[in-house]
């Protein structure tokens, strides 16, 4: 049965470079805080690296068939930083640029549109040694990586994102710890929010202007993860820490991006707390650049209880578990959430939306799960849509098994199953059903 999404929806599946390219010292590559990251005991699950992942550097070409044969209009990836500036800045690597180059003339010869993230995670190592995001110095490097790689593209590649989850990047690395560089600290965790967004708004400002001069094309977004957090209760309290929640990962970037300020009452909860964004003069209106879309990863809901305990941690709420099916991740499986993410990104922001990450982590060999878990999600976001939201496009993860961080090679997201010892792969039944969903809907988007 259709879904009947509207003509010209945008159908594809999406990647990131760390997660997929292996290669990690080849052709002058530089290594990235990832995998420094690997290399350090206890980091990553089964001591796993991301040194040879689906080796996609060598073998983009069975990728972009593939994608070719699901019938994709879109291709989300991303570009390592530290392929193109081996050491974040200077001398260009033109190996790393040839490779992407490559890329992108595939998907553009198989008619494939590219969608490009500038940043998914794979900071070149050495920035961070000389303190990484929470130096503002990384933001002029990274504004300088992105000219190039607009400029470079010009032409070829017509849609942006700067940063991916920058939620993950920023606490996940900086606070909580388990995702490089490995910090516990939220006060650099919060600077490194902060620099994210001064650069994120300091790259639109920068493709602006070269678009205005005719030296790159295209529109440019952000990725924010767009978890759905339920109260667990009616009461107050539950609602403020369900809010808390959505306000952390979320508004803590776009409300930035589109007013200007942090979003409260959050903001007030840190600073209570002794902990504040190290805000310059001019960074909040360096942020506020009109963007053209915002994107969204989302993946699962949880219900908040507030917990003032040690427990219920830095926002004092604590996830209940609701004896929900869930992925290998530990993830419910939460359609419903999908749906009032999108209706919310919609009311408070006004924007086109696309769906840039959807998927679910599952090792299951007869595959049933995830086409069950694509139909609901799918479902949930048409409804999102009937509500009036204006999602124009949508990206599954991903399109392979690959490198799924801290958690190495054990848990697999892929509509494609991928042998790690040689790299074969094999389409799931997912990507076939996947690919009549995207021909049935294309069918009925033409009548
Ligand atoms: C990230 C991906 C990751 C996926 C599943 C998102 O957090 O953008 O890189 O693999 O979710 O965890």
């Amino acid at each position: 049965m259709s879904l009947s999404f509207p003509p010209g929806f945008l159908w594809g599946a999406a990647t990131s470079s760390a997660q997929i390219e292996g290669a990690w010292n080849a052709d002058g590559k530089g290594p990235s805080i990832w995998d420094a990251f690997c290399r350090e005991k206890g980091r990553v699950s089964g001591g796993d690296t991301a040194d040879a992942a689906c080796d996609s550097y060598h073998r983009f070409g069975e990728d972009v068939a593939l994608l070719k044969d699901l019938g994709a209009d879109v291709y989300r990836f991303s570009i390592a930083w530290p392929r193109i500036f081996p050491t974040g800045r200077g001398p260009v690597n033109q190996a790393g640029l040839k490779y992407y180059h490559r890329l992108v003339d595939a998907l553009l010869a198989a008619g494939i549109q590219p969608f490009c993230t500038l940043y998914h995670w794979d900071l070149p190592q050495a920035l961070q040694d000389e303190g990484g995001w929470e130096n503002r110095a990384t933001i002029d490097a990274f504004v300088d990586y992105a000219e190039l790689i607009f400029r470079e593209f010009h032409g070829k590649i017509g849609k942006w994102l700067t940063l991916n989850e920058p939620w993950c990047s920023a606490f996940l690395g900086n606070f909580i710890g388990i995702h490089a560089p490995g910090k516990k600290d939220l006060k650099a965790a919060l600077a490194v929010a902060h620099h994210h967004l001064v650069a994120h708004g300091l790259t639109v400002n920068r493709f602006r202007s070269l678009v205005a001069s005719g030296h790159a094309s295209g529109t440019i977004g952000i990725a924010p993860n767009i978890s759905w957090v339920d109260p667990y209760t009616d009461s107050e309290a539950d609602r403020q820490a369900a809010l808390r929640g959505i306000q952390w990962s979320w508004d803590w970037f776009l409300d930035p991006i589109c007013f200007g300020e942090y979003p409260e009452p959050l903001a007030g909860w840190f600073a209570d707390k002794g902990f504040r964004p190290p805000v310059l003069a001019g960074d909040m209106d360096a942020i506020r650049q009109p963007i053209d879309f915002v994107g969204g990863n989302y993946y699962f809901a949880t219900a908040a209880r507030f917990d003032p305990s040690p427990e219920g941690g830095l926002l004092a709420s604590t996830p209940v578990d609701l004896g929900l099916e869930k992925s290998d991740m530990g993830w419910p499986l939460t359609p419903e959430g999908f749906t009032k993410s999108v209706v919310r990104i919609h009311q408070r922001y006004g924007l086109p939306f696309y769906v840039t990450e959807n998927g679910l982590g599952l090792n299951d060999p007869q595959d049933q799960r995830r086409i069950v878990y694509l139909d609901q999600h799918l479902r949930a976001l048409r409804r999102a849509m009937a509500q009036g939201a204006d999602v124009r496009g949508y990206m599954a993860w991903s399109l392979l098994d690959n490198f799924e961080w801290a958690e190495g090679y054990s848990k697999r997201f892929g509509l494609v199953h991928v042998d790690f010892a040689t790299g074969a792969r094999t389409p799931k039944p997912s990507f076939g059903w996947y690919k009549q969903l995207i021909g049935r809907e294309k069918a009925g988007a033409e009548l």
